[in-house]
Order: structure tokens, then sequence, then C-alpha cells
């Protein structure tokens, strides 16, 4: 895609944007940490099992601290394509110094940065698969999972889109009870938040048409895990066994995060 049309890159690498992000980031917090809990506590290790594991668009790295805190041995890798979301990531990821690290990796494209290692034991990503166009939500998760070690998982905490009227109509009402304000806000956005709001929605696509892509890449055990209303975890394991035709890139688990 040009740069300059793209509205996802412009938006996600604008130090303001970035910043006024930032300053929300505690209510942030607050209202998604019990969900990215939830993520952390769905992958298959014991409280003190040494693991890597890879969180996509990672931004400023809740979702990547949530497993951190959950698996006091386990590292991080997190990529994201913006220099300014990283930036404020090394600030709030500076309690787990030694146990992470940022990679710059734009999922636009299936071009997978050396820095991230050939075998991963796991993989997250929160709140920013929706940003990729369907093919690309497609190919990254074969991509995901062609680096997962045999047995190892992919979770996906994301906004879904439905198809169906009367259900994209329930969860919005639904949502309004909880915040009152945002029926309001939804009719008086300044241009700014028009264009978030737009860059937000335009590749929401509904959760079949997501579980059919993992399945299409070979995941079992998908299921959605945990929702409520257009929020969804969502995911599958890469299976323990695997047919000569999806053997693992290299043997051997994860490469070490340092
Ligand atoms: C809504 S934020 C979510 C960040 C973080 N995962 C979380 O849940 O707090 C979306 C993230 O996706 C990243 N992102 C958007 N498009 C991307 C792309 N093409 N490649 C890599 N990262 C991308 C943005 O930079 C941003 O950090």
């Amino acid at each position: 895609m040009d740069p300059s049309t793209d509205t996802n890159a412009a938006i996600w690498k604008s130090e303001e944007h970035v910043r006024s992000r930032a300053a929300r980031a505690e209510e942030r917090e607050r209202e998604n940490a019990e969900r990215w809990r939830v993520l952390g506590e769905l992958l298959p290790f014991g409280e003190q099992d040494a693991f890597t594991f890879l969180d996509l668009g990672a931004g400023t790295g809740s979702a990547a601290r949530a497993v951190l805190d959950l698996y006091p041995r386990s590292t991080a890798i997190l990529s994201d394509f913006s220099p300014q979301m990283i930036a404020v990531g090394e600030e709030e990821m500076a309690a787990f110094a030694g146990r992470y690290r940022y990679v710059e990796f734009d999922m636009s494209t299936s071009t997978w940065p050396l820095e991230i290692p050939a075998v991963l034991d796991a993989v997250v990503s929160s709140m920013c698969i929706h940003h990729m166009p369907d093919h690309r939500k497609e190919g990254l998760f074969a991509e995901v999972f062609a680096r997962l070690a045999p047995g190892g998982w992919y979770l996906n905490y994301d906004a879904v889109s439905s198809a169906d009227p009367v259900v994209a109509a329930a969860w919005e009402r639904t949502a309004d009870r909880r915040d009152p304000e945002a029926a309001r806000k939804r009719l008086h956005r300044t241009p700014e938040e028009l264009a978030r709001h737009e860059n937000h929605v335009r590749y929401l696509i509904p959760l079949p048409q997501q579980l059919a892509y993992l399945a299409a890449a070979g995941f079992a055990g998908i299921d959605v895990y945990w929702k409520h209303l257009d929020d969804v975890i969502y995911g599958g394991q890469r299976p323990a066994q695997q047919s000569s035709a999806l053997a693992p890139i290299t043997g051997g688990q994860a490469a070490s995060v340092a």
C-alpha cells in the first residue's frame, strides 16, 4: 500500500495520537486487564515454565505484560510497526527489563524480520489483527502456524463485526448502557476521531471467517475461548503430532530472547 494513503500507518505512527493514547493508558488497562489475563491463562504452561512468546502488534505491551506477570520465567518478543508505540512501550515495559525485546515488523507484509525466532513456543495478539485486510489476516495465521513449535498455541484478543444487523444493534445498545456517553460521542466525532474510527472498523470482519482462516492454516483446538459482545478471544494449537507436510521449520524449542 502507498504509505501516503495508508491511514493505518498515519495514525499509528503519529506522535500526537500515540501520546494522547498513552494519556488514557490507565483507563484502558483497567478495562482490559481481565481479558489479557484470560489470554495468558489459556496458554498451556506451568507457572515456572521457561518459554518464549511473540506478541504481534504489541503496541505498548499490555498483553505481553499480562503473560510475563503470569509466568515469571517467560520471555517476550514484542513486534510492532510503529516506532512511536515502541518508544512508549519501552517506558511501560521497564519493570520487565531483560525479559523482553521489541522488533519492528510491519504485518501488512509477509516478510518476517530475522530478529523473530523461526520457532516460537506461543504467539498472542491483542486488538491489532483487525487492522489487517483479509488476505493478511489469513496469511498471518498461516505464518504464525509455521513458526509455532508443535503443540504451541496462538491466541488473539480482538474486535469482530457481525453480518446480522440485529446482532450488531444488540452489541451497540448493550455497550451504550455501560457507557451512556458513547451514543453522544458517536454522533459528535471530531475529524480525527472519525478518521480513527474509520481506521478501526474498515477491516473488521465476522468471527466465523476468522475461525475459518485458523482452520485453513492447520490449527486444532480452535474455539472462541472468551466473548463479550463484539470482543473475543479465539485461537488454537499447532498440533503436537505433525504430518510430514506440516513438519516444523527447525526442530526443538524457541530460541532464547537474549
Ligand atoms: C489498538 S493497538 C493495540 C496494541 C496492543 N496490542 C494492545 O492491545 O494494547 C494496535 C497496534 O497495532 C499496531 N499495528 C497496526 N498496524 C500494524 C501493522 N501493519 N504492522 C504492525 N503493527 C501494526 C499499531 O502500531 C498498534 O500498536
